[in-house]
């Protein structure tokens, strides 16, 4: 399975900021600059992927618009994570058909995982003939090349390739959050989960090399960044492709070495390859956030082979254990698919003992959709979607009260919150999240926004906290008796 990475040359890049030039001088410059709409589906790669497209777009003069209505370019990076969220996405693609007649030099361009799925495309060339421009993930480094053949040949582009994937280095980013940030550090993903449709769109695991991670760590820490997510479909994987004898734990580490004051999260971990030595780093680095997603998918050992997952529930339950041993306040997330083919109530009745014996903090859950081309919807499905939306309301019944529980255990304690936005509920104008990245409510100035502070919890509900700056006499008092609990 291990593939050499491909690395695309800086110069290719550079050449590719050179056609946002040229870009830039064959855009119509009669109101102004012209006007961008990007919107993101999907997970935090795909987020990432866009603040990439965006650096493109900013170099070829663009600026950024929330209409589509205004905008001179549309760009929709897409996921085909479920089948709902490709239908989404059509859907809103059709719709523009009517943006695009008041406005007729539209550009509109679709990219990311759900162009990348087989049969995609052809749709899109068949069916979406307003769409100018579709590219998958493989091609996101080229999309100005690909825009500059919209705009001279005007005619209509397809790039989706099948591909391994590669590296590229050098693309500029517009950021969306000064005080959090997602830092990819590898892209794709070998291990081929019978449901997934990732391994087929995105390629596979290839990492980037630790100095490069780091650099980019580093001039964020500089610029205030407060938050840093490292991302990856499984993180526990990152460097076995490079040979460098650094591994995920030893880049946490590394990580946890650049000086400045934020906190560092990863996602996503896959429970087969998350063990000791990455709970053992997590432990002993502090600006490590006392949170894992650690997503089990299923309770059912029979489910859990027939999804390719490499663990059984004994294991899994052994790996919370030892993470709770070692962080005993650790914040613990996980997804669950539910109605995966052929399971059965019991099976079902199994992922709901394990939810309720593992007490998770929140928990993602989603029921099996069949994408093409992957094994388990070539599966029979015997179970009717009645029962299937009995199990999955039945799970989130139970873990909503596990939430609401585990929320509640808050009230009275002091958290060290970082404030992170405002918000128009009048009571609690701010927000925030705690070291293990429980949202919270809070009171106060908006001045307070990009800073740590003790904040008192007063009340919570199923999916928040609320709270207040904690006073100063608190501040005084939990310092000296080290009340400030790391939660
Ligand atoms: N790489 C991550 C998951 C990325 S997808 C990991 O392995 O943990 C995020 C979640 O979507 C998965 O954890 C899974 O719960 C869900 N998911 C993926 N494919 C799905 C499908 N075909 N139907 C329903 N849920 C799915
Ligand atoms: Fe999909 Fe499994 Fe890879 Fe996660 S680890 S992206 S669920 S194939
Ligand atoms: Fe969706 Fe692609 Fe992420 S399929 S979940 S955007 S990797």
């Amino acid at each position: 399975m291990n593939t050499v990475t491909t690395t695309i040359p800086r110069e290719e890049i550079r050449r590719q900021l050179d056609l946002c030039r040229d870009i830039a001088r064959l855009l119509p410059r009669g109101a102004g600059q012209p006007a961008a709409f990007v919107d993101t589906y999907g997970c935090q790669q795909n987020e990432a992927d866009s603040e990439r497209l965006r650096g493109y777009l900013r170099e070829m003069g663009f600026s950024f618009t929330a209409s589509e209505e205004e905008a001179d370019l549309i760009l929709i990076n897409t996921c085909a994570i479920r089948q709902h969220a490709e239908h989404r996405v059509l859907g809103n693609v059709g719709a523009l058909v009517h943006t695009k007649r008041r406005r007729p030099g539209q550009i509109i361009c679709l990219c990311g995982c759900a162009m990348q799925r087989p049969g995609m495309a052809e749709e899109i060339r068949r069916s979406y003939r307003h769409v100018d421009l579709v590219f998958g993930p493989h091609a996101l480094w080229r999309f100005p090349q690909l825009l500059l053949q919209v705009l001279e040949g005007k005619k209509r582009v397809f790039s989706v390739e099948d591909s391994p994937g590669a590296i590229a280095e050098g693309i500029p980013m517009v950021r969306q959050d000064p005080l959090k940030a997602w830092v990819s550090v590898m892209y794709g993903c070998n291990n081929f989960c019978s449901y997934c449709i990732v391994p087929y769109v995105r390629g596979r695991e290839r990492s980037r090399r630790p100095e490069d991670i780091l650099s980019e760590v580093e001039s964020l820490a500089r610029a205030g960044c407060r938050d840093i997510t490292l991302l990856g479909q499984n993180v526990n994987s990152y460097g076995k492709d490079l040979g460098l004898g650094v591994d995920f734990a030893d880049l946490l580490e590394r990580v946890n070495a650049v000086p400045g004051d934020f906190r560092i999260r990863f996602m996503t971990s896959h429970p087969k390859d998350a063990g000791e030595k990455l709970f053992q780093a997590m432990a002993r680095c502090e600006k490590a956030a006392p949170h894992i997603h650690l997503p089990v998918q299923s309770g059912c050992d029979r489910v859990l082979s027939a999804m390719n997952r490499g663990y059984t529930r004994e294991q899994y339950l052994e790996k919370v254990r030892r993470l709770r041993e070692l962080i005993p306040h650790i914040v613990l997330t996980s997804d669950i698919i539910v109605g995966f083919p052929g399971e059965t109530r019991e099976e079902f009745l199994q992922t709901l003992s394990l939810v309720e014996e593992v007490e998770y903090d929140a928990l993602f859950t989603f029921l099996f959709s069949p994408r093409p081309g992957t094994p388990a919807a070539a599966l029979p499905d015997p179970v009717p979607p009645e029962e299937k939306q009995r199990n999955f309301q039945q799970l989130v019944d139970a873990q909503n009260r596990i939430s609401a529980k585990k929320h509640g255990a808050y009230v009275g304690t002091v958290q060290q919150v970082l404030v992170d936005g405002t918000s128009d509920d009048p009571d609690h104008p701010l927000t925030g999240r705690t070291p293990g990245g429980r949202l919270v409510h809070l009171s106060g100035e908006a001045g307070l926004v990009g800073r740590l502070i003790p904040v008192t919890i007063t009340g919570s509900s199923t999916w928040a906290l609320f709270g207040d700056p904690a006073a100063a006499e608190t501040i005084q008092h939990n310092h000296h008796d080290q009340e400030v609990s790391q939660v």
